[in-house]
């Protein structure tokens, strides 16, 4: 399988290296223009994230992994059943917090605890973490580097139209707009009562895989909280978060879906089809009933990093988006770090 790349040549041409170079520093000169002179609410300077800087709440989570899973997916942290503390940040996409009505893409992004083994990023081999990020669309709407330097070029210019829609039609990327538009369209009840997948691929022993969660089943959202916390409420999603967690524990599916025939690792824009290559679940990701609406908590949100990077090498995401979240994510996550004067480290607990 990985028609395009084989995995084991995972890397970026010195074309690519450039382009991604391109990508970085444009990424972190829009965040400097935005975003240099913010302050918290103690007035000291903050600097959020790029992408998905709303949070509805870190919650503390254990992560379950499956006994007596078949060979194929007994790898890396699925080799065997065993128990990981996590960390599961939501969030909503938008570069500028809004209203959790208007239309978003939403993130969920997992961090276990307490993992052993040499991980990929040199500065942070030695860490205990391993990162899995996700949204709630299968599909990511920009096939790949020079696509995504093309993107943020138009929608630095405030209007990405001409992206999708240029001066030569032979080249109208309607197939990247329907992506777009039907990802942001979703209506969500609450962030613990939708599915969510990786969109991009990742290496799992030989083989290539794509990630998705959903809820467990009996784990649906009692109708009395969606009446309870109405949408008109701009943290609706956070209110609902909480009243959920303050009654009960919540159960997810973390799944597995292995690389079918005419599945490419290289442009996260075509789906997987699942009728052919069904998700497998994997772990459970069990969420105990807790009051994470708190200060403290939403500082430690702030404070920590999420990549797909962060990983042991047997889970290393593959393909040229997440060749560029590879340098994207550390340079944007250091230089807000840098700006708000706190030390970037993974959690130790
Ligand atoms: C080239 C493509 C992409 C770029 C350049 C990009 C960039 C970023 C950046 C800069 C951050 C903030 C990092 C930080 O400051 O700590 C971020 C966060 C995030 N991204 Fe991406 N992203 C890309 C593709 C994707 C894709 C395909 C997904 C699908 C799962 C995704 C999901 C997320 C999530 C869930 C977060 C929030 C992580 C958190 O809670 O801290 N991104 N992205």
């Amino acid at each position: 399988m990985y028609e395009q790349k084989k995995t084991n040549t995972n890397t970026a041409s010195s074309s690519e290296t450039d382009v991604i170079a391109l990508i970085d520093a444009m990424m972190q000169k829009k965040l400097r223009q935005d975003h240099a002179g913010d302050v918290d609410a103690d007035g000291k300077p903050h600097m959020p994230r790029d992408a998905h800087p709303k949070s509805h709440g870190l919650v503390r989570a254990e992560f379950i992994v499956e006994a007596n899973l078949p060979a194929a997916y007994r790898v890396g942290v699925f080799s065997e059943a065993r128990t990981f503390p996590a960390w599961i940040r939501y969030s909503n996409g938008a570069p500028e917090p809004a209203p959790d009505k208007k239309n978003d893409v939403r993130g969920m992004a997992i961090k276990l605890m307490g993992v052993p083994g040499e991980k990929v990023l040199t500065d942070e081999k030695n860490a205990l973490t391993q990162d899995f990020l996700l949204c709630n669309h299968p599909v990511f709407f920009i096939r790949n580097v020079a696509d995504y330097a093309a993107f943020l070029s138009a929608a630095s210019g405030g209007n990405p139209l001409p992206f999708f829609i240029g001066l030569r039609p032979l080249r109208f990327r309607f197939h990247e707009a329907k992506v777009l538009i039907q990802a942001l369209l979703k209506k969500i009840a609450s962030p613990l009562a939708i599915r969510y997948w990786s969109q991009t691929p990742y290496r799992l022993g030989g083989s290539a895989v794509k990630y998705s969660v959903r809820p467990s089943a009996g784990y649906e959202l009692s109708p009395r909280i969606v009446s309870a916390v109405p949408t008109t409420d701009a943290n609706y999603l956070r209110r609902r978060m909480a009243a959920e967690l303050a009654e009960d524990d919540v159960c997810l599916d973390f799944m597995v879906q292995l690389q079918g025939s005419a599945m490419p690792v290289e442009d996260p824009t075509i789906l997987w089809d699942e009728r052919s290559a069904p998700f497998r679940k994997v772990a459970t990701i069990r969420i105990h009933r807790q009051d994470f609406d708190l200060p403290e908590i939403d500082r430690k949100a702030e404070d920590m990093s999420f990549t797909p990077w962060h990983t042991l090498p047997e889970h290393e995401p593959l393909g040229g988006i997440n060749r560029t979240r590879r340098v994207v994510y550390e340079s944007i996550s250091r230089l807000r770090h840098t700006v708000n004067g706190v030390p970037r480290q993974e959690p130790a607990e």
